[in-house]
């Protein structure tokens, strides 16, 4: 995620980017204008092919999941004259426009997806009025999904039917895995329903809470809170808890405290891609749980719901920290606070920061849980003495809070969708315990910066190994932050979007891989372009989990781009899903 607005010269800079300019197609192209009888067979089934439903297929569906099916009707679809049933609305269309940052626009819908990229502006509420607006790259239907059943038939019918199927929880996923041209979605958001209990078993005894698939971060903190608790949960609390977060690893302002969220679940209840109903614990279908701690979303089943440990509230304390300086200086100071981190997040406190354009850090969040004002003012030291030292002046202060929510509720009051074209890496610790090494790191960081890219960093510690085995790369456990990198999305110019997403993939990712040999990125915050994915990704659990895939749904019927087993795959130009040609 990334936070906050950049000033206007800020992103004046982005748009100066000076570098050679790569163009390419957004998807690999391979122009297909009719179908042969092998992209039949070899295809899903698209809207307009002989094979795609019929309407009175859709119908009958729609009557087995009891009229849970809905048609997308695109959330901009008032912004343009052509989207049939729907007509051009200006004062909508300005509501739209003004909202379009918020997290609640996308997430009432079935199928907008936070990340515009994978939209491809098929209905874009910045386009020209009469641009197109059609259903183009997002699903065609969704099921309202509220139970296994309902999981269960929609994938019978896509798995019959030969239809692409998505697996849609909130849309906030960076890497379009939660929309898809002539997709059939499970719609999990209205799955709704937290209970909190004592649970016991051989690794874990205490408090836990069941989630419902559809339950989002800030539903879940508030009912821990009310029962004086707290749950591991990410930066934006209205991404969905049990979904792609928790699925794919899960950082978390607690994270230097309790480790990853995929760290936290003593259970999984899930139907597979053969559609059989599971609980996976790790003891009972263990390799099913460990697949799902860590793996991916979307990849090996749909998960009804999770059950995680959760943790007596504490009083908090917060800090921030923000200093601009145009001179070399600057550069100093940031490698003082980057060899700075390791004492702090050995504390048990959790660190956000940002390098922007212009010389600019900003650490608007950082929390300690148990921890007080005092304790963070003597664990920043060696960078408030830089500071202080270099005559730079700062901003910084820290406060104490009565409960982690406090905290977090106060320093992170709003947090919009951040439309990025995206790149990132694990940063292991070794590259900030020594002069040379945090030396090269900042010469890393400075050459993304300086050339308009933005970097910001979850600084957490998870060395800590989990309670039970899961599959979250094992990089994550040396890692002292996650570079979360990119330009700002321009929603006028897909062409730049493309420009700069080249750029990310070939000059911002390598500077810091080329500090990592052999390192990882984050499945869930990276480049959809990054090369060696499956490695970079996943790592050594790579062929483990390709196995489980396999066993849980034999047939491939759930797809997303750089899940596990995906490369057997691809999105054609048009938007079609095919198999791979080799
Ligand atoms: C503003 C913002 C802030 C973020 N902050 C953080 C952060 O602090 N820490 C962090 O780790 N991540 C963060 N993320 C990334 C987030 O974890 C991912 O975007 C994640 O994929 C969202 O999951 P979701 O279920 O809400 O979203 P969706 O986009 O709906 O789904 C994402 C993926 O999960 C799969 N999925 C969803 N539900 C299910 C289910 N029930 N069963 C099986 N598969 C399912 C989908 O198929 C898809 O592949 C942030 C993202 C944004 C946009
Ligand atoms: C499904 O049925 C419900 C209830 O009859 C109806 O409101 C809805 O429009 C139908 N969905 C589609 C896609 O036709
Ligand atoms: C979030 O987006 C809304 C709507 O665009 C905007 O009014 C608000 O200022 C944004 N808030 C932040 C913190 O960026
Ligand atoms: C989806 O189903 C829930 C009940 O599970 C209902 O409250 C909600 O209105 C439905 N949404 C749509 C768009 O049909
Ligand atoms: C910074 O310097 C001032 C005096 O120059 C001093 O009062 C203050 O305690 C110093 N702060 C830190 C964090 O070193
Ligand atoms: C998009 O930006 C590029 C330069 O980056 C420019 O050449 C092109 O004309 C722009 N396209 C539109 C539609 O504005
Ligand atoms: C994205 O849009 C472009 C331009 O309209 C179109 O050519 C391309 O096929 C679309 N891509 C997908 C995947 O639909």
């Amino acid at each position: 995620m990334f936070r906050g607005v950049l000033t206007k010269s800020q992103v004046q800079m982005v748009a100066l980017l000076s570098i050679a300019v790569l163009l390419g197609a957004i998807w690999k192209a391979t122009s297909q204008p009719l179908l042969s009888t092998r992209e039949q067979l070899e295809c899903r089934c698209f809207p307009g092919d002989d094979c795609w439903p019929s309407s009175e297929e859709w119908s009958r569906f729609n009557g087995t999941v009891r009229g849970k099916l809905i048609a997308t009707v695109p959330l901009a679809s008032p912004c343009h004259d052509s989207f049939p049933g729907v007509d051009y609305d200006p004062d909508k269309c300005a509501d739209i426009q003004a909202n379009w940052a918020r997290p609640s626009l996308h997430f009432s819908t079935m199928h907008s997806p936070m990340a515009s990229f994978f939209a491809n502006q098929s209905c874009d509420p910045f386009t020209p009025r009469d641009a197109q607006c059609i259903v183009g790259t997002y699903v065609s239907y969704a099921v309202n999904a509220s139970s296994a059943s309902d999981f269960r038939d929609t994938i019978a019918f896509a798995e019959k039917h030969n239809v692409r199927l998505v697996i849609r929880n909130t849309g906030h996923d960076y890497m379009g895995k939660s929309t898809g041209a002539g997709a059939l979605a499970i719609w999990t958001h209205h799955i709704k329903g937290t209970t909190i209990f004592d649970y016991a078993s051989p690794g874990y005894t205490g408090k836990a809470m069941k989630i419902g698939a559809g339950v989002q971060s800030f539903e879940a903190q508030a009912a821990a809170r009310a029962s004086g608790l707290v749950v591991v949960e990410g930066d934006c609390p209205s991404v969905g808890i049990a979904g792609g977060y928790t699925q794919g690893g899960g950082t978390s302002p607690l994270g230097s405290k309790f480790g990853l969220a995929a760290d936290q679940v003593l259970e999984w209840d899930v139907v597979t891609g053969k559609g059989e109903f599971l609980t996976a614990t790790p003891n009972q279908n263990s390799d099913l749980y460990w697949a799902l701690s860590g793996g991916g979303g979307g990849t090996y089943g749909v998960v009804l719901s999770m059950t995680v440990k959760l943790y007596q509230n504490q009083p908090t304390a917060g800090a921030t920290l923000s200093f601009t300086e145009s001179s070399d200086t600057y550069w100093d100071l940031v490698r003082a606070f980057l060899m700075n981190l390791p004492s702090i997040l050995d504390s048990g406190a959790s660190v956000y920061f940002q390098f922007l354009p212009g010389n600019v850090f900003s650490l608007p969040q950082s929390y300690f849980l148990g921890g007080t004002a005092q304790d963070f003012e003597r664990l920043f030291q060696p960078t408030l003495r830089a500071l202080n030292q270099s005559g730079i002046p700062y901003e910084w202060n820290s406060r104490n809070f009565p409960g982690f929510q406090d905290a977090f509720h106060t320093l992170n009051p709003e947090m919009n969708i951040s439309e990025v074209n995206l790149g990132g890496r694990l940063i292991p610790r070794s590259l900030v315990l020594s002069d040379d090494s945090a030396t090269s790191l900042v010469a890393a960081i400075k050459l993304i910066v300086s050339q308009g890219g933005i970097i910001a960093a979850n600084s957490m510690d998870f060395h800590r190994p989990p309670t039970f085995p899961n599959s979250v790369h094992p990089v994550w456990r040396e890692t002292v932050f996650l570079a979360f990198l990119g330009t700002m999305y321009n929603p006028y110019n897909m062409t730049d979007n493309i420009r700069d997403q080249h750029i990310i993939t070939n000059v911002f990712d390598p500077a810091l891989e080329a500090l990592t040999p052999g390192g990882a990125a984050y499945l869930n915050e990276g480049d959809i372009h990054q090369p060696n994915w499956q490695d970079v990704f996943y790592g050594p659990n790579y062929p483990r989990l390709a196995a489980i895939k396999k066993v849980y749904d034999p047939n491939g019927v759930f797809w997303g781009p750089t899940q596990v087993g995906s490369e057997a795959w691809e999105v054609s130009a048009g938007g079609r899903l095919c198999k791979t040609r080799n």
